[in-house]
C-alpha cells in the first residue's frame, strides 16, 4: 500500500474542501513523500516551444494561489498549471461548494474562483525553486465590468514567472464567463490578448505561449467557431476541457443534483469526444492538452491518440493519490512501445486501435 492508500481513507472522511486544504497543508509542510518523475526517453516531448520530461500535468484549480509549486513538482508531474487567479482577491461562493461523488468517481464544484489575487500569486511564484514547466491560469473577477482588461492585467503580472499562460473562458461558476467562447467576443478577446502578449514579448525579449481553456458544453457550431477564431489569431494551444454543467450517464451519488461543474469519470467520454472533434476541425494544426476524466494510462493514451499532445489530471488524483502520475507514465511507455511508437508525438492523433 502506498502513502495515499494509508491516509486516503482518512482524508475522504473529511468534507471535500477541508480535505483539499489539508492536502495543501501537507504538501507545504513536506509531509507528502516525494515521488520523483518517472523518466523515459519515449515520454519526453516538445509542445508550443517547451520541452516536457513527461506529458502528464496537474490541471488548474488544485493550487489556485501557486502556493505549493515545488511540492507538486516533487510528485513527478511533467508540468503544473496553477490558478485560476484573478486580478483582485475574491472569496468565491458560499460553502459548501465542493462535493465528492465517490460512487461515481466524480466531483461537483461551484467554487467561483476563490483566490488571493494576482499580487499574492506573483509573490508566491517568485518563491519557488523548481525548474519545471509552470502554467498560470488566469481569468476575470466576478464583478469586473471589463473582462479583457482583467485578462490583460493578469497576463502582464504573471508573464515573467510562468512558462505558459492559460486564458480560462470556460469555468461554469462565474456568470457570463463562458459567453466569451462565442465567436465575436472570442475574436475580440484573442485580439486584445495577443496584442498584449506581443507587447510584453517585445519588451522582455521572451515570447511565451498563450493557451485558451474551453468547455465540454459546446454546440458543433461553437466548436467550429472556436477553432476558426483560434487559427485566425495564431493561438498557441487549446486546453480541452473544463468541467461540464451537464450530468452525463447514470450518476449514483446523492450529490448529483448539486449545482456546479462536474469532473472525473462521468466527464471522460464527453471530454474525449470534444477533443477528438477539435483535433479534426483544426486538422491537427493547434496543439491540444487533453483533460477531463483521465484516471489511467489507458485513458491518457486514448486522449493522445485522439489528438492531445499533453494531458492533465485532477479529480482522479483525489481518488487515487499522486501515485497516479507515475502509473500513467509507466503505463504510457508500455502502450507506446506495444504499438511501435518511438515518441508521444508520433502517437498524437493516430486514432484508436
Ligand atoms: C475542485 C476543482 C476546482 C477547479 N478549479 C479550476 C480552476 O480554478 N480553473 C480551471 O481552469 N479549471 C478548474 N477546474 C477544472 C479542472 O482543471 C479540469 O479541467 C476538470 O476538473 C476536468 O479534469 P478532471 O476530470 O481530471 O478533474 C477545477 C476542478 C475541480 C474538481
Amino acid at each position: 500500500m502506498d502513502y495515499y492508500g494509508l491516509i486516503g481513507p482518512l482524508v475522504r472522511l473529511m468534507p471535500a474542501e477541508a480535505a483539499h486544504d489539508a492536502a495543501l497543508f501537507a504538501l507545504r509542510a513536506r509531509l507528502v513523500p516525494a515521488s520523483p518523475a518517472f523518466q523515459h526517453p519515449v515520454l519526453a516531448t516538445e509542445c508550443f516551444g517547451l520541452s516536457f520530461g513527461n506529458p502528464v500535468g496537474l490541471a488548474a484549480g488544485f493550487d489556485k494561489n501557486a502556493a505549493v509549486v515545488d511540492a507538486l513538482f516533487a510528485q513527478g508531474f511533467g508540468f503544473v498549471e496553477t490558478g485560476t487567479v484573478t486580478p483582485l482577491p475574491q472569496p468565491g461562493n458560499p460553502r459548501p461548494r465542493i462535493f465528492r461523488l465517490s460512487e461515481d468517481q466524480a466531483i461537483i464544484n461551484r467554487l467561483g474562483f476563490n483566490n488571493e489575487g494576482a499580487h499574492r500569486f506573483v509573490a508566491n511564484m517568485k518563491q519557488h525553486r523548481s525548474a519545471g514547466i509552470l502554467g498560470a491560469n488566469i481569468s476575470k473577477n466576478r464583478d469586473s465590468l471589463d473582462a479583457a482588461y482583467d485578462y490583460a492585467t493578469c497576463l502582464e503580472a504573471v508573464y515573467p514567472y510562468a512558462s505558459y499562460i492559460t486564458i480560462n473562458i470556460s469555468s461554469p461558476n462565474t456568470v457570463g464567463l463562458r459567453d466569451l467562447q462565442q465567436k465575436d467576443a472570442l475574436s475580440s478577446l484573442m485580439k486584445t490578448i495577443s496584442m498584449k502578449r506581443d507587447e510584453i514579448a517585445k519588451a522582455t525579449g521572451k515570447r511565451k505561449p498563450v493557451l485558451y481553456k474551453i468547455a465540454p458544453d459546446l454546440s458543433p457550431q461553437d466548436r467550429q467557431d472556436i477553432v476558426e477564431t483560434a487559427m485566425a489569431h495564431f493561438v498557441d494551444g487549446l486546453i480541452v476541457t473544463n468541467t461540464t454543467v451537464t450530468r452525463p450517464g447514470d450518476l449514483k451519488s446523492r450529490h448529483r443534483g448539486e449545482q456546479g461543474g462536474l469532473s472525473g469519470a462521468p466527464l471522460k467520454a464527453l471530454a474525449l469526444e470534444t477533443l477528438a472533434d477539435i483535433y479534426r476541425l483544426s486538422q491537427g494544426r493547434i496543439p491540444l492538452i487533453g483533460v477531463g476524466g483521465i484516471g489511467s494510462a489507458e485513458d491518457a493514451y486514448a486522449r493522445i491518440r485522439a489528438g492531445a499532445s499533453l494531458v492533465q489530471v485532477y479529480t482522479a488524483l483525489v481518488y487515487q493519490g499522486f501515485g497516479l502520475v507515475r502509473r500513467i507514465n509507466e503505463g504510457l511507455v508500455k502502450l507506446l512501445e506495444r504499438d511501435g511508437f518511438k515518441s508521444i508525438r508520433e502517437a498524437v492523433g493516430k486514432g484508436s486501435r
